[in-house]
């Protein structure tokens, strides 16, 4: 295998590929499938002030090409992840970066959670969710430049740790939210979460997801997934994380030649949880096959 080791964010990346929020739950779930402390990394799923229980069933469907989600950010809570979660990604996960995904209503919501969390060890640092569809207020931040540029300069000045926005591809242009999360001291983007959706059962005339509406994922979002991490790329001067479609070792490498520095799997791992290890695998071939020595070498590397 070619070393696909990367340094982002101060860090070591064993290899670019990183399981993506709400996918993976905290690295446990995925535990005796899969090395999951083989991988780049992984994505908590979101970690809210106080437990949610999400909401209503069906909370998932299939779509043409992908699927739709609307599990209303179902999570342990920052206690309950200090307390349930955490102990198990300090134990197993010491070569994999840990991203602890972050969620909220208000600035309070947000820097509660980082402030809560910055003694803790085992993970490297927050990717931070202005951008979920399927709550109330979930995009607030995600499509408002002004309330987006208070939340980051409020964050940044909570934490040292790396912090890195999740964007929403629901604005005119990414470019312009990218731009703002640098101007208030984030260290990375991440591009982009899901496609708000929806899908009727005809026979019933009811939408199939409880909460009516959700968010769209899968190989039907890779081409806009790509595009926006290319926007995102040459608009600022920070890491990416590109996200969306990805289910083999060329989808990927289609992120990192857009100006991806890591990459996110998700929906794919429903469908086959080994495709993580395989699209490492694939990618080292990749590089072995074209005679590229580094990773880096292909980041941002498309040709004009
Ligand atoms: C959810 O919990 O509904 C999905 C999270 C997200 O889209 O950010």
């Amino acid at each position: 295998m070619v070393d696909l080791s990367l340094q982002v964010f101060g860090a070591t990346f064993q290899n670019p590929i990183l399981l993506a929020s709400g996918t993976c739950g905290y690295g446990q779930e995925y535990s005796g499938v899969i090395d999951v402390d083989a991988l780049g990394g992984i994505v908590t799923k979101a970690v809210t002030p106080k437990r949610r229980r999400g909401n209503l069933p069906t909370r998932i469907t299939e779509t043409p090409a992908g699927m739709i989600n609307s599990i209303g950010l179902a999570n342990v809570g920052l206690e309950g992840f200090k307390r349930e979660k955490l102990p198990w990604i300090q134990e197993n996960l010491r070569s994999a970066q840990v991203l602890v995904n972050v969620a909220g209503w208000t600035v309070e919501d947000f820097v509660g959670v980082v402030e809560g969390l910055n003694e803790e060890v085992g993970f490297l640092g927050y990717e931070i969710n202005v951008s979920c569809p399927n709550v109330k207020g979930g995009t607030l931040f995600g499509t408002d430049e002004k309330a987006l540029a208070v939340l980051v300069k409020a964050l940044r000045e909570s934490t040292s740790r790396p912090l890195i926005i999740k964007l929403t591809p629901n604005v005119p242009d990414i470019g312009v939210f990218a731009e703002i999360c640098e101007a208030n001291g984030a260290d990375g983007l991440s591009t982009i979460n899901t496609f708000p959706g929806m899908v009727i059962d005809v026979d019933t005339r009811r939408a199939v997801i409880g909460n009516e509406t959700g968010g769209v994922s899968g190989p039907a979002i890779l081409p806009m997934g790509v595009y926006a991490t290319r926007v995102a790329a040459t608009r600022v001067d920070l890491p990416v994380i590109g996200i969306g479609g990805v289910r083999n070792a060329k989808d990927a490498l289609q992120y990192l030649l857009a100006g991806a520095s890591l990459i996110q799997i998700g929906t794919a791992m429903f469908v086959d949880p080994f495709t993580a290890p395989e699209v490492v695998a694939g990618i080292s071939e990749f590089c072995e096959k074209h005679g590229v020595g580094e990773i880096s070498e292909l980041i941002g590397a498309l040709e004009a």
